[in-house]
């Protein structure tokens, strides 16, 4: 798989509004291929915004983080494969994973697993029932998450070594909590430059903020496919 600096730039319309998404896009133009539509944008009428910049020759990343009985999970990936969107995440559990890759067999549609959320820690997991901690969890989901034909995994940038190792180069490694240097973290904590999540083996970078709420939004775009382009040398 060989992507260009500007294919591995996914940037997140984290937005309140199919109208302010619209700007964005617009603003952005030519300089970015791939977005992510997640909940809010979502649920504020921007599922026909995805099918729109697939039409547009713009690919999306669908984050619903799916999670349910095996036959509700394969009936909504079967709607959206309709979409034509590039990623949907689902969250890392056996029956999930499994109803998704069926449904979506025969299709371009490429899922990604979300092990355990990165606001979870050993006792977040512990109060919700987990036995294991967090390193064993997400280890056990992303080899499973291999062996059952996912396609690739949503980590922080500091866990692509890792996983690399855990499930070679068979699985895509898409990275948020990415800062470039100088842009303010918000409420990401552990943020790793666009340049340090390429060294370490990200596949994709997700970037919101730092673009979208940029005072110029194609130059912030811009710079970070430059720092990808250099790093990927
Ligand atoms: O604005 P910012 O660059 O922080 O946006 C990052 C995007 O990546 C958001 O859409 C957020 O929901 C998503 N994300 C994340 N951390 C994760 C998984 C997803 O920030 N562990």
């Amino acid at each position: 798989m060989t992507l260009s600096p500007r294919e591995r730039l996914i940037v997140a319309l984290d937005l309140p509004s199919v109208e302010a998404a619209e700007k964005i896009v617009e603003r952005l133009g030519d300089t970015v291929a791939f977005y992510k539509i997640g909940y809010q944008l979502g649920f504020a009428g921007g599922l026909p915004l995805a099918r729109a910049l697939v039409q547009a020759g713009k690919q999306v990343f669908l984050d619903m983080k799916l999670h349910d009985i095996a036959n509700t999970v394969a009936c909504g990936v079967e709607s959206i494969v309709n979409m034509g969107v590039t990623f949907l995440t689902v969250h890392a559990y056996p029956q999930t994973m499994q109803a998704a890759v069926a449904a979506r067999a025969g299709s371009s549609l490429k899922l990604l697993a979300v092990t355990v959320l990165t606001s979870y820690d050993d006792i977040d997991l512990h109060e919700a029932g987990y036995a294991l901690g967090v390193d064993e969890v997400v280890t056990d989901r992303a080899k499973r998450a291999h062996d059952l034909g996912l396609d690739g995994i949503v980590c922080s940038a500091e866990e692509c070594p890792a996983l690399h190792l855990l499930v070679g180069n068979d699985m895509v490694l898409v990275t948020p909590g990415i800062r470039p240097v100088g842009s303010a973290h918000a409420d990401q904590k552990r943020v790793v430059t666009p340049a340090n999540a390429i060294a370490a083996g990200a596949d994709y970078l997700v970037v919101g903020r730092p673009i979208t709420a940029a005072p110029d939004p194609p130059a912030a775009a811009a710079a970070i496919i430059a720092d990808i382009a250099a790093a990927a040398h």
